[in-house]
């Protein structure tokens, strides 16, 4: 199977456009060594020409445009998106689907019922949709090896992550199973194993276990302190509050990618702008590639 990461940055993209950060400002007057990047998203083919979007962003035209293989040109209107996966209900996992509107059927969109409430209810972006090309939902299980039609030699098996959902939905702090989940991609023919969760707020044993079954891991790389934004004076809520675990300190995502065999493929995905890890000269990035952890960027491809 081929990953093709379209966005790396979490919500905001990099640099953000309100954004004067020691990270933002030095990418845009040229002081630090850094890439720029969209917001969350990949792309996962079993044959290199089926894909499966996971999250719609925002920068979904762009990330599209990026990638020839999304373009396939087999007729007047076409695709090589066959069915769109979504992995909570964020902003910056769906409204992409705005921008997806001129699909010439109902697009496949698998999904928990909790994040289909969100998009019906919190913010009806799939209500809206019904006057464009409509949303076929497909209800997205856990703890099930499933298959995605139109999308050959790929596994999917998705589990439950404890976080929160998002402020418009109408659970908001009363968190239900199926806000938030990880996926193991699994290739067919080869057995090998990606285990996907941009969004981790806490290592749960379920997690943990799909982890280390894992070939290699692609995990929330929001931020390196858990008071990183408070810091900042960015936002008054701590990393783990907002549904993303650390990568520094106790308990951190570092110490976890530490136990792993060390034939795991470890890769940091759904980057917060304020994060040091993405100035490519920091102490914080010499850190992870002393531990052998790579940082995501986009256009990155992973196979397995
Ligand atoms: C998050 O994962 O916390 C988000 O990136 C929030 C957002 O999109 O605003
Ligand atoms: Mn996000
Ligand atoms: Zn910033």
């Amino acid at each position: 199977m081929k990953i093709r990461v379209l966005g790396s940055a979490a919500g905001g993209g990099f640099p953000q456009w309100n954004c004067n950060c020691p990270n933002c400002d030095g990418l845009r007057k040229g002081r630090i060594r850094a890439q720029a990047r969209t917001q969350s998203s990949i792309a996962v083919s079993g044959d290199d020409e089926h894909w499966v979007l996971f999250n719609a962003s925002p920068d979904v035209l762009q990330q599209i445009r990026s990638f020839p293989a999304l373009q396939p040109a087999r007729a007047l209107r076409d695709t090589g998106i066959a069915a769109i996966v979504l992995i909570d209900a964020q902003i910056d996992h769906t409204t992409g689907l705005y921008m997806l509107r001129e699909h010439r059927q109902p697009w496949p969109v698998w999904c928990t019922a909790c994040v289909r409430e969100d998009l019906s209810v919190g913010n009806p972006v799939f209500g809206v949709l019904g006057h464009y090309s409509g949303i076929a939902w497909r209800e997205l299980p856990l703890q099930a090896r499933f298959a995605i039609d139109g999308a050959p030699g790929l596994g999917f098996e998705a589990l439950a992550l404890t976080s929160n959902a998002p402020p418009y939905s109408p659970h908001r702090d009363r968190p239900q199973p199926g806000d938030n989940i990880g996926v193991t991609l699994v290739d067919a023919a080869s057995g090998r194993r990606l285990f996907y969760a941009p969004g981790l707020g806490e290592m749960e044993a379920h997690v943990w276990e799909a982890m280390q079954a894992a070939d290699c891991v692609l995990v929330d790389g929001t931020l390196w302190t858990d008071d990183e934004m408070i810091r900042l004076g960015a936002s008054g809520k701590t990393s783990r509050a907002m549904g993303h675990l650390p990568q520094s300190g106790p308990g951190g995502m570092l110490e976890w990618l530490d136990r792993l065999p060390a034939t795991t493929r470890k890769v940091l995905i759904h980057i917060n702008n304020t994060n040091p890890i993405l100035d490519e000269d920091s102490r914080e990035r010499a850190e992870l590639a002393a531990h052998g952890i790579e940082v995501a960027y986009d256009g990155m491809e992973i196979a397995l």
